[in-house]
């Protein structure tokens, strides 16, 4: 099976794109809702909860891991990869492909404080922005929102154009979108931004990136295809209410204890 973690319910954004690319691959996800959101922990803490679920994860007969979070690729990619002997893909803001694009020479990011602040996104903007302007932002009260299944709320739509509102006086012709949460408020974003502001969302190309590395170790998926849906939230029935308006169906969602 394809093993999918994040803090919380965002890496369903990942989720459905890697399970559209892949029909006959089962999917394990894993939302750390014991402990979201991340994006205010420190370093230390996201690695330790990173490893710890990915340990889990590839005890449960996992083929390969997708860090479906920005925020844990940024803190642990190295100490997921030392821990697991299986592929580890992850997951960072599309700001290479957003900054090629630009016609306007600004563009606009958007993750969590930790991912913002990170060596990652550094490393990329001197890599990747050339003469590009990168605002970045974070998407206040973003994650907290999905979190409760809250995608079109005035509250939510407020904390949307908070964010965004200030960039739409900069010129910016590309948003990345830096947290898997964020993907399931492109509907808000685009009632500010309209058709003139591409949005990001690097959820494909990690499916396609699943897709090449499964082909190149030669791995078929096991039959029957049956996705698990788990929570470490000890009541796993807020997660399960959520399922259908945020991946179209309702699964049933096992609950976790891990310490
Ligand atoms: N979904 C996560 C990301 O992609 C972070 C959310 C959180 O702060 O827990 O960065």
């Amino acid at each position: 099976m394809i093993a999918m973690f994040d803090s919380g319910l965002g890496g369903l954004s990942v989720w459905q794109a890697v399970s559209a690319a892949l029909p006959q691959w089962p999917i394990t996800y894993l939302a750390d809702q014991a402990f979201c959101p991340y994006g205010q922990r420190s370093r230390e803490e996201i690695a330790e909860r990173s490893v710890k679920i990915c340990r889990w994860l590839a005890e449960e007969g996992a083929s390969i891991l997708v860090v479906a979070c920005n925020t844990a690729t940024t803190a642990a990619i190295a100490d997921v990869r030392r821990e697991l002997a299986i592929p580890v893909v992850g997951i960072e803001p599309a700001i290479k492909p957003a900054a090629a694009m630009s016609r306007t020479g600004r563009i606009a990011v958007l993750a969590t404080e930790y991912t913002l602040a990170s060596e990652r996104v550094k490393t990329l903007l001197d890599a990747h922005a050339g003469d590009v302007e990168v605002l970045r932002r974070p998407g206040a009260g973003w994650v907290e929102q999905v979190e409760a299944g809250d995608l079109s709320s005035d509250a939510t739509r407020e904390l949307v154009r908070a964010a965004v509102a200030p960039l739409l006086e900069q010129n910016i012709d590309h948003i990345a979108l830096g947290c898997t949460h964020y993907p399931f408020l492109a509907p808000l974003i685009r009632e500010l931004t309209g058709d003139g502001i591409r949005l990001y969302d690097p959820a494909e190309a990690i499916a396609r990136r699943v897709e090449s590395l499964l082909d190149e170790q030669g791995l078929q998926p096991p039959a029957p295809r049956r996705h698990r849906f788990i929570t470490t939230d000890p009541d796993a029935s807020g997660m399960s209410q959520r399922l259908p308006a945020l991946i179209g169906q309702p699964y049933v969602v096992e609950s976790l204890r891990l310490q």
